[in-house]
């Protein structure tokens, strides 16, 4: 284990055993993989690429609303406050927050990226010398228990990035009462959520003219292959991203180009020409929609914040 990540990890969850899920994942008849696992070192690098395409607008769009915004959204937080933040990956948007925070007690990144992690924890020590950063590497959709001198002030918790949205609504709820447990009494939860949009638009956000997000997506096969003795033929499999109106959700596939067998730690999986691997959903909600799932999550709507064009949305929870 990694310096960066020592502190907090022992009082965590392990994370789930690639293998097992994979060989799960690829034994239903609709084959599917988490996605929780796009992110070794090489997917979480090419999710920052992802990050920065011309086509990807939530993540620049997001930091628009949280440069316009972070003052007002953070007025009042003294400096008893921890700022916990889900899924931190390279923690760009939290130094936002930061500048508008420098009395903050603690920093408790979670994410399930220890290379993320301690790039990040390098980074922010540069530009916020006096800050106190307790990293966790974690699969953030398990209860986390924060250390006890962390737990008993107050909590301030950030999952930007429409993170929440790569969940299906039933554990996206859940998600959020999990969230609600680790950061209540009177924690309070800022929020990022994609909101629904002109069909085209979306699609080019998941399938970029580059094919960077189609790297991203075959890395899996890539990382089957170098983990698990897979015999994933990259060039058999293509990337494709298409929207679901009905469930209102960006969805994402490996397709298989022909008939093929793909061994994966000794197992043989069938593959039919044109049949797909389903690696990820990406929910889009109207503000109204958010709303009802949070409130049925035992969360406040309070404020939100949004973009001119109305393309993003940023929300602050609080528990009743
Ligand atoms: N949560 C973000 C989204 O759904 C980022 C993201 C997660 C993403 N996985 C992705 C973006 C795969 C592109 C491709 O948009």
């Amino acid at each position: 284990m990694s310096e960066a990540t020592e502190r907090l990890a022992t009082s965590l969850p392990r994370v789930d055993d690639f293998a097992v899920s994979v060989l799960e994942g690829l034994s239903r008849r609709r084959k599917s993989l988490p996605c929780r696992f796009f992110y070794d070192a090489t997917g979480s690098a090419l999710f920052e690429e992802i990050t920065r395409l011309p086509e990807y607008y939530p993540t620049r769009v997001e930091i628009g609303i949280l440069e316009a915004n972070a003052t007002q959204m953070l007025k009042g937080k003294s400096e008893e406050t921890v700022l916990v933040e889900f899924g931190s990956g390279s923690s760009i948007k939290t130094e936002i927050l930061l500048r508008e925070l420098p009395e903050l007690y603690a920093y408790a990144p979670v994410d399930i990226s220890e290379s993320a992690l301690s790039d990040a924890r390098k980074r922010l020590t540069v530009r916020f010398p006096r800050l106190n950063i307790q990293p966790a590497a974690a699969d953030f959709s398990h209860p986390i228990e924060l250390p006890i001198e962390l737990a008993k002030r107050p909590r301030l918790g950030f999952f930007p990035g429409s993170t929440i949205g790569n969940f299906g609504p039933a554990e996206a709820t859940q998600l959020l009462r999990a969230m609600r447990g680790t950061l209540s009494p009177s924690g309070r939860l800022i929020i990022g959520v994609d909101l629904k949009k002109d069909v085209r638009q979306l699609v080019q956000a998941y399938n970029d003219a580059n094919g960077v997000t189609a790297a991203f997506n075959l890395n899996l096969l890539a990382r089957i292959n170098r983990e698990l003795d897979g015999t994933f033929d990259l060039n058999n499999f293509r990337h494709a991203a298409i929207y679901e109106p009905f469930e209102g959700r960006i969805e994402m596939h490996l397709i298989s180009s022909s008939d093929q067998d793909v061994w994966v730690k000794g197992r043989r999986f069938r593959f039919r020409a044109g049949e797909t691997i389903h690696t990820e959903n990406a929910y889009k909600y109207t503000i109204e929609e958010f709303h009802l799932m949070a409130q049925s999550a035992g969360w406040a709507p309070q404020r939100v914040w949004t973009d001119e064009a109305n393309l993003f949305s940023v929300h602050e929870l609080l528990t009743p």
